[in-house]
């Protein structure tokens, strides 16, 4: 939820930590701030710092987002070689400058950010008071500054790991200290945490997007495991405090995917990455017709014994989850269970022999949908992720994993991930269905086939993207918005429904058309935009009934139908054409205006979709 960046090396870090944050404000963007290790009498010589007396921490912070920092910085003059910054999502503590991070012990030598809570802060903070540290914040974090004052004796890694010790909860830590200004030391507890290596220094960051600019090279950090970063080396510890051995790995995202790239929001150009998205997703998987899964690391014996899948997930993709569901029991005749992660954990759930587990997650790092897959796995469960983020939790902690290939999404709203989760969906539900023997070869090939022209139906509805700006503009103004479907038209109603809520604030309901009548027909009214998912597919007659019992109660209808439909016309004000393709392939296609539109009607409303109100990419707090 929060978003740490810290660097030491032989370049000065105040810009460097800066556009870190600004490549993490995603993450939490409701105060900020950095504290830079410099030395009072004007630098360090070359780069190199000599003389640790002398140092200082200048901390630096503001409520609102990093654009608050930056004006604040204006009057500062300092900068040093070593520094930390945080960009917050606030749990304990208003969003205010007192609470917004690094904070600092009594004496201000050491410095700390913070991304999780500490759940036995009040305890640790009456204990630390009754010592005699003094406390400013309202924050769980602060404890932990004071909790290294105390627990330091000449090495603040050993703090650190009598600190990890000390604290219950979940966190990612990063501190600096006047002792010794030629390191970094972090720690990790269930929130993401990596390390960059470059030549010209090391990074800790929450994410890889805030130091892609400098290096491609990372190390994971595990759970309760330590690590010491200084300008030319790295040492990561585990629980015990013993060296651990780790080699970086590469990731081929490049820094230009973490960029705008002309478009007015990250958002916008993440839905027009989709095609490629889609397409990289694909690459490898489907190679000349054939599916290829090795990665699921499951034999065909395996699947054709699976007797149940259990999908987990929460948000968006808990809607891919959904599309899942249908496309695993269409094809491959396997019953799938849904849940949202935080309803799984808590249910005792009932894990059988021959029941795959599969996690969606673009991030890796949901805190829910990992504590769901301990539980799972302490049943003894096989874990098959889904993820967009290679290292990530998730991803570590499963069986097997098959990454999305969407390139990093930056836009708190999941666009160009759910999309790629969708096609993964699709490919494994074929890839069993085939091996189950319940797809022909026809039937097979014939699929592999519409599947291959994904990206370029998506493209095609991209290129329309002004038909669904006009429909935007007559539309925003309405405040209460129905999306219904049934069957592949369902999953894409929620989905919408839950862009537009996301980042309009609007209210949005997605619903199964079949449950009109039981509630929300209730709320239809000329206030009222219904915005229905009509395929040419199996349901379209149902559909149409449930189109025209809005329309008779005054709703505006905004349909997605299929080219050459021009029946539909009469009963929908608007009406967006999907290309033709297969009944279970329509909803990869039909959210794509549905994006577009809950884009649309946000900029309408001079909203900010990057970073919409309350809500942060990864949600790695309960
Ligand atoms: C947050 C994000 C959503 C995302 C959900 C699940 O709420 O804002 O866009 O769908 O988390 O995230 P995950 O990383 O597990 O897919």
């Amino acid at each position: 939820m929060c978003g740490i960046i810290a660097y030491i090396g032989n370049k000065e870090c105040k810009n460097i930590l800066i556009e870190g944050l600004k490549r993490l404000e995603y993450r939490g963007y409701d105060s900020a701030g950095i504290g830079i290790l410099y030395t009072g009498k004007g630098g360090t010589k070359g780069g190199v710092n000599t003389d640790n007396e002398i140092y200082h921490i200048a901390v630096v912070k503001n409520a609102g987002k990093i654009r608050a920092l930056e004006n604040e910085l204006r009057s500062v003059e300092v900068d040093g070689f070593c520094g930390i910054g945080h960009t917050r999502w606030a749990t304990h503590g208003e969003p205010t400058k007192v609470n917004a991070h690094p904070h600092l012990d009594c004496s201000s030598k050491i410095a700390v950010v913070h991304n999780g809570i500490i759940e036995n802060y009040a305890e640790i903070r009456e204990e630390l008071r009754a010592k005699g540290h003094k406390f400013v914040s309202q924050t769980d974090t602060e404890v932990l500054p004071h909790l290294l004052e105390e627990y330091y004796n000449g090495d603040l890694l050993i703090a650190m790991q009598k600190l990890m010790k000390r604290i219950k909860g979940s966190g990612a830590i990063v501190a600096i200290s006047t002792y010794n200004p030629d390191e970094i030391i972090g720690a990790r507890i269930a929130s993401p945490l990596v390390i960059g290596v470059s030549r010209n220094g090391n990074f800790l960051a929450s994410d890889m997007p805030a130091a892609l600019e400098h290096t491609r090279n990372f190390i994971v950090i595990n759970d309760y495991e330590t690590a010491r970063v200084t300008r030319s080396g790295v040492e990561i510890f585990d629980h015990e405090g013993k060296i651990i051995d780790r080699e970086p790995f590469k990731v081929s995202w490049s820094i230009a995917s973490a960029e705008k790239a002309g478009y007015e929001d990250f958002m916008l150009k993440e839905i027009f990455e989709q095609p490629y998205g889609i397409k990289e997703t694909m690459r490898g998987r489907v190679v000349n017709g054939k599916l290829n899964f090795n990665e699921l690391g499951l034999s065909e014996k395996q699947i054709r014994d699976l007797k149940r899948v259990q999908i987990i997930a929460c948000g968006t993709s808990y809607h891919a989850a959904l599309i899942g569901r249908q496309l695993i029991e269409r094809w491959a005749k396997i019953p799938v269970e849904v849940d949202v992660s935080s309803e799984y954990r808590y249910r005792d759930p009932i894990v059988e022999d021959n029941c795959l587990f599969i996690a969606i997650t673009q991030s890796g790092e949901t805190i829910d949908t990992l504590a769901a897959i301990r539980e799972a796995k302490a049943k003894g469960a096989r874990i098959v992720s889904i993820t967009n983020v290679v290292g990530s939790t998730v991803a570590r902690e499963s069986d097997s994993v098959i990454y999305t290939h969407a390139g990093p999404e930056i836009g708190v709203c999941a666009t160009k991930t759910f999309t790629a989760q969708v096609i993964v969906m699709y490919l494994m539900a074929l890839y069993f269905g085939m091996i189950r023997g319940y797809i022909s070869g026809d039937g097979y090939k014939s699929i592999v086939q519409e599947l291959e022209f994904v990206p370029n139906k998506v493209q095609n509805i991209l290129n329309r993207a002004d038909e669904i700006k006009s429909i935007a503009d007559r539309t925003y103004k309405y405040t209460c918005f129905l999306f219904l479907g049934r069957l592949y038209g369902l999953p894409v109603a929620l989905e919408g429904a839950l862009k537009l809520k996301e980042i309009s604030y609007i209210h949005a309901e997605g619903y199964a058309a079949g449950e009109m009548k039981h509630g929300p027909i209730a709320l239809t009214d000329r206030q009222t935009v219904v915005v229905a998912i009509t395929p040419k597919d199996s349901v379209y007659e149902k559909m149409l009934s449930n189109v025209q019992e809005v329309k008779a109660r005054k709703a505006t209808v905004f349909t997605l139908a299929t080219e050459g439909d021009t029946s539909i016309q009469k009963y929908a004000d608007y009406v967006f054409y999907l290309p033709k393709t297969l009944e279970e392939l329509y909803g990869i296609l039909a959210i794509i205006p549905l994006q577009l539109y809950a884009y649309y009607i946000a900029k309408n409303l001079g909203r900010n979709v990057d970073q919409p109100r309350n809500l942060a990419k990864s949600v790695t707090v309960e």
